[in-house]
């Protein structure tokens, strides 16, 4: 299950980091590529000699090589994995990555990674029973982290309670699992739309919308880590892919996003329509720009642009599964359940303006699925990463 899998390490300054030799040693065994990222801390407990002997690569640790300037960009390695596993996690750890402390390697790093993370928290009984510690685990638990929970035993304070890290096997265990169950679409070809289109009335002026691309780029992401090979057709948006399983093909208007479309759609399960399409286009557009001085205001004439999730749902055979969003502000389920029935959908996402925290740009979203036979499902404020897997789940369920 680990063959091939790149992991982020993540090792911070607690008597347990010695066990964290082993776990790598494990992983490296069961096939993994592991990258280490230690706190400055990690190191009065564990050599990054020990580690980057085991590992097969440097250790990474400051922002950049003093010696050379190079820089260790955190950026690429949260792309780069495929998990991050932070073990041992200590307290002083879990509440950076709760809110958002970057102020070392590890937590940057945590930061940019688009991968899932998992934490095994180790530290004294009393510590792991603050309620401030408690308090960051949940938090990490909100963002969808998976929190690998400390065994009860001998601790290093010789005291016995909660609090030791999880033994490496058992920490194995879990991302064997967790990778085991994420297979669910391989084989599956997705196609995802995801972000704006931009109507051109000029070279420096388009019609446009406030989508960030983040719910769709999110939908791509999970498909992909369930096994699906997905096509993902983007507005212009400014969010980079893992790069694993994805094809982005970048489009600026809707004619192109249909043409786009219609050309994956015929190969593929399953469609998720969440591109938020402009529905008008000026009619004509300048290849100058359209000046201000000497002019009057300028009338743009508008003309209606294909709906695209309509096209598709007039193309489907049978056995595909076309999904698509309604964003709304008002009339809701009545305005989802009528888009639903008129573009042929198999299910159809509402989200609604009304709901602060959901809809354009945020990084969370609330939403309620309906289905064609008949299901309403809804869900609460979750990210649109969270969000993206309720939605997953609920496909697979067609
Ligand atoms: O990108 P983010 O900032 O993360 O924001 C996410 C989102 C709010 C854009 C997303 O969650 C969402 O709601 N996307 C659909 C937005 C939209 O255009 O909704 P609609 O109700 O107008 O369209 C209904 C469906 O028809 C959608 O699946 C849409 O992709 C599709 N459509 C609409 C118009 C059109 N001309 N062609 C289409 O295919």
């Amino acid at each position: 299950m680990l063959k091939g899998k790149h992991i982020v390490l993540g090792i911070t300054g607690g008597i347990a980091a010695y066990k964290s030799a082993y776990l790598l040693r494990l992983l490296i065994k069961a096939g993994a590529e592991v990258q280490v990222v230690m706190t400055p801390s990690a190191k009065e407990f564990i050599t990054p000699v020990t580690l980057s002997a085991l590992s097969g690569k440097p250790v990474v640790s400051e922002f950049f090589t003093a010696n050379t300037g190079e820089w260790h960009s955190h950026v690429d390695l949260g792309l780069w994995a495929d998990a991050m596993v932070i073990a041992p996690a200590t307290a002083s750890t879990i509440g950076k990555m709760a809110n958002g402390v970057a102020d070392n390697m590890l937590v940057t790093t945590y930061l940019s990674a688009k991968a899932p993370v998992f934490v095994a928290p180790a530290m004294d009984l009393d510590m792991m029973a603050h309620p401030s510690t408690c308090r960051n685990l949940q938090l990490l638990k909100s963002y969808g982290n998976h929190i690998i929970e400390p065994a009860v035993g001998e601790l290093a304070s010789h005291l016995v309670g909660k609090g030791r890290m999880e033994e490496p096997e058992n920490i194995v265990k879990a991302l064997e699992a967790f990778f085991a169950k994420q297979k669910t679409l391989s084989g599956k070809k997705v196609l995802v739309t995801a972000g704006p289109t931009y109507e051109k009335i000029d070279p420096v002026r388009f019609i446009g919308n406030y989508s960030s691309g983040k719910m769709g780029y999110a939908i791509a992401e999970e498909a992909a880590s369930r096994g699906a090979e997905v096509t993902l057709v983007s507005g212009p948006v400014d969010i980079k892919v893992s790069g694993r399983g994805i094809n982005v093909v970048k489009v600026e208007s809707a004619r192109q996003m249909l043409e786009a479309c219609e050309a994956h759609f015929g190969d593929s399960d399953i469609a998720v329509m969440c591109a938020a399409v402009a529905d008008y286009a000026p009619a004509h557009s300048s290849d100058k720009k359209i000046k201000r001085e000497g002019h009057d205001a300028p009338v743009i004439e508008l003309v209606k642009n294909p709906d695209i999730a309509k096209t598709l749902g007039g193309a489907k055979r049978p056995g595909q599964i076309l999904v698509g969003f309604a964003l709304e502000t008002d009339h809701e389920e009545t305005n989802a359940q009528g888009k639903l029935a008129s573009k042929h959908l198999d299910m159809i996402v509402l989200n609604s303006l009304r709901d602060a925290g959901a809809g354009f740009g945020t990084d969370t979203n609330k939403v309620t699925i309906y289905t064609a036979d008949g299901r309403a499902l809804p869900f609460s404020m979750k990210s649109k990463a969270e969000v993206a897997g309720d939605i997953l789940d609920t496909i697979e369920t067609l």
